[in-house]
């Protein structure tokens, strides 16, 4: 195995408390708690007050992380945050969260890669410390999803929902443990599949979008092949690089976008469902936060201890898709 630079010292999460379940939803559209259950693996989700901003959300998580890492804010030297549902378009979110946190000494800034957004931010931690450009890396995903999903919209309203997500990064105190390998890619090209459109028809598609306007838009069997394919080939190419197989794997925490992507990943990955972390039912899709509060759930749950290795695999709006494979 490769040396190592970077490791996660710890891991924080923030749910809202509200619950929605599928049952909600019967009232709202025209669904059922069968079709969603089928179709996606979702029961519920949680949605945050109207009036609680996304940098409050992320700030939650980042404490819990620090928190556990026994660290105070102003050792934070880079704060990244992962969004694609900011309170407003500038500043960064992230310079909202460091004011929030009291992060004085940090450099902060957001990544923009959708769903992929957390593990983009994990990559971009590692190069930091190899680089010696940070020591202490927190990395945050806030995402507020019912903000931006039309409620009228069954095809869409059904499958998200709202979370926050942190770890704190430091460099590796061990040889061969922590962040192994990592790999990010995207596909502008295709970023009509899954978008945020206008909230009518003649509103131009500009104006919504640099308003921080419009309503997630998804060709949803598109998108559900691609993420297929891009996250088994994103967790083949950390496999290969750190030389391991897919039978070295003790758990497997993918973006929980749909049970069905899920298990499809897991088939041709190779890798049985018991060794993938799926809170989908809980959740919904929130988006990047997805990834972070698993791994947080599954440290909990005695699914994640020292020595484990853990495969992460992602994929999200953009298109972007991202892996990244670590030794607990
Ligand atoms: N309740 C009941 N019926 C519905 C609902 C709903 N909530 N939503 C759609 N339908 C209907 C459609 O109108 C359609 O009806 P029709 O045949 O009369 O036209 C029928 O169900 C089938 O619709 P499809 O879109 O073809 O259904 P599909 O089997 O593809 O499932 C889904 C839709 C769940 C979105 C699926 O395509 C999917 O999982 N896509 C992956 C995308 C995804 O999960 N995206 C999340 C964001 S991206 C990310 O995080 C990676």
């Amino acid at each position: 195995m490769p040396a190592t630079t970077a490791r996660l010292l710890s891991t924080g999460m923030w749910t809202p408390s509200k619950v929605l379940t599928n049952q909600d939803l019967e009232k709202l559209v025209e669904t059922s708690d069968q079709w969603i259950t089928e179709r996606t693996g979702i029961k519920e989700r949680r949605i945050a007050d109207d009036q609680l901003p996304v940098a409050e959300m992320g700030h939650r998580a980042a404490v819990a992380a620090l928190d556990e890492a026994g660290m105070d804010a102003s050792e934070v030297d880079a704060l990244i945050i992962s969004t694609a549902t900011p309170d407003r378009l500038l500043p960064a979110t992230a310079c909202d969260v460091q004011a929030l946190l009291g992060a004085h000494n940090a450099v902060a800034f957001d990544v923009g890669a959708a769903c992929s957004g957390w593990l983009y931010a994990l990559s971009i931690a590692r190069g930091f410390i190899a680089s010696g450009q940070a020591k202490n890396v927190l990395c945050v995903a806030t995402e507020k999803m019912s903000a931006i999903v039309d409620w009228t919209d069954r095809s869409t309203c059904v499958l998200f929902g709202d979370a926050a997500g942190a770890a704190v990064v430091v460099p590796a105190d061990r040889e061969g443990h922590g962040i192994l390998a990592t790999h990010m890619r995207s596909d502008g090209s295709l970023s009509e599949l899954l978008h945020r459109a206008p909230h009518g028809p003649g509103f131009p598609l500009e104006v919504a979008e640099v308003s921080n306007n419009g309503y997630v838009q998804m060709a949803g069997r598109e998108i559900y092949k691609a993420a297929v394919r891009s996250m088994c080939e994103a967790a083949d190419v950390v496999l290969k690089s750190a030389g391991v197989g897919i039978d070295d794997v003790d758990l497997m925490v993918p973006h929980q976008a749909n049970i069905r992507i899920i298990e499809s990943v897991a088939k041709y990955t190779g890798i049985g469902m018991e060794r993938v972390w799926v809170n989908i039912d809980r959740y919904g899709n929130t988006s990047s936060a997805s990834i972070p509060v698993s791994l947080h759930e599954a440290r909990r749950a005695g699914r994640i201890e020292d020595g484990s290795l853990i495969l992460m695999s992602a994929f999200g709006a953009g298109l972007t898709w991202a892996s990244v494979l670590l030794l607990w």
